[in-house]
């Protein structure tokens, strides 16, 4: 992106994850021996908590960080290595706050999160403004592992916790012309000081989209948390979209509306620099930037003695569940 590098956040401020998840799975073991009165044989998705959960607190309201706690972890879970914490809530693209990596962690606490109010608008039955709350009524929320692969060329791995955005838009039954779906990002300058920089070159508010086969695809994860614990500011809180076989620029934060549409919507990165932001935005690495290659990506955490390169993966590993949504499509022409 237009955006400069910062310096890796020092390794001196990561907090020992595996410690950590060994302990919670230590304990949890201890509790599944005590409930079964057997071997540690209970698989993790019986239980019912995320399977990983940070130390930090933050703020949100009880009856969310309640539905949190009880999330399950989904079917399937990556064997990948975990993205500490420290590095998922402390290294962040999210320019309303700021273009360095570490901005978002110190100036988003700015942000009203909670309330918070989504619109639901355009070729639907049941358009309205939907309070959280109301949004998450009777969801039961998963705890989703999953790549993140932004188009700057590092990566990480993510427990979201979440649930599919397929479920909502069956609640709220789009009319057979919607094609695609738009999604804003809450426009407050006063909480967000970018959008008041004279600099700035993002028209506001950011939006991105997606076709509706996508959006309506189970991966497809409107998160509402992150390692167990509410959505930090910096990360999109309330509610932001995680599609794990694009690239991260799809993952729209601070939703406030989601609009049906007939036509592809504009979206922030392509209305910026068309040539080199797509729509589609699939993860390929075969298809470079046109200044870089996708051919590989640094996974976080990295550092200059320990850069963590790896082979990207086409549609960031997930071409099995997904490639058949682009089959006769050229990739290459739509990015
Ligand atoms: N959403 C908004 N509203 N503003 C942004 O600047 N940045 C995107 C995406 N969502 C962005 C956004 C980009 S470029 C990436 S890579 C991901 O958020 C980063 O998500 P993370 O900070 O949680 O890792």
């Amino acid at each position: 992106m237009l955006i400069k590098q910062p310096s890796d956040i020092p390794s001196s401020e990561i907090t020992p994850e595996a410690i950590y998840k060994a302990r919670r799975e230590f304990m949890r073991g201890a509790m599944s021996v005590a409930a079964l009165g057997i071997g540690m044989s209970a698989a993790p998705r019986v239980l019912a908590e995320p399977a990983h959960v940070a130390e930090a607190e933050v703020k949100g309201p009880d009856w969310l960080k309640q539905q949190i706690a009880s999330a399950k972890a989904a079917q399937t879970q990556l064997t990948e290595s975990l993205t500490p914490y420290e590095h998922v809530t402390g290294y962040n693209n999210f320019y309303e706050f700021g273009y360095n990596k570490t901005d978002p962690a110190a100036n988003a606490h700015t942000l009203t999160a909670h309330p918070w109010t989504v619109e639901i608008a355009g070729e639907v039955a049941k358009p309205g403004t939907y309070t959280l709350e109301d949004l998450l009524k009777g969801v039961a929320l998963e705890e989703r592992v999953y790549r993140l692969r932004c188009v700057e060329a590092w990566s990480m791995v993510v427990p979201w916790i979440g649930f599919s955005l397929a479920d909502l838009i069956k609640r709220v039954e789009p009319t057979g012309n919607a094609k695609f779906v738009a999604f804003t990002t809450l426009e407050r300058p006063s909480e967000m000081p970018e959008q008041k920089s004279r600099f700035s070159t993002i028209d506001w508010p950011y939006r991105e989209g997606l076709r509706m086969d996508e959006a309506m695809h189970p991966l497809t994860t409107l998160a509402v948390g992150l390692y167990g614990k509410v959505l930090p500011n910096q990360n999109g809180a309330p509610l932001r979209l995680v599609v794990p076989w694009k690239y991260g620029f799809k993952y729209i934060k601070s939703i406030v509306k989601i609009e049906f549409t007939e036509k592809q919507p504009k979206t922030t990165w392509s209305m910026l620099a068309p040539d080199e932001y797509g729509f589609y935005a699939n993860v390929n690495p075969q298809v470079s930037h046109p200044r870089w290659s996708q051919a590989e990506e640094r996974r976080l955490p990295s550092g200059l003695l320990k850069p963590n390169i790896i082979p990207t993966q086409l549609f960031n590993g997930y071409a099995e569940q997904v490639a058949h949504l682009y089959k006769g499509m050229d990739l290459r022409k739509f990015y």
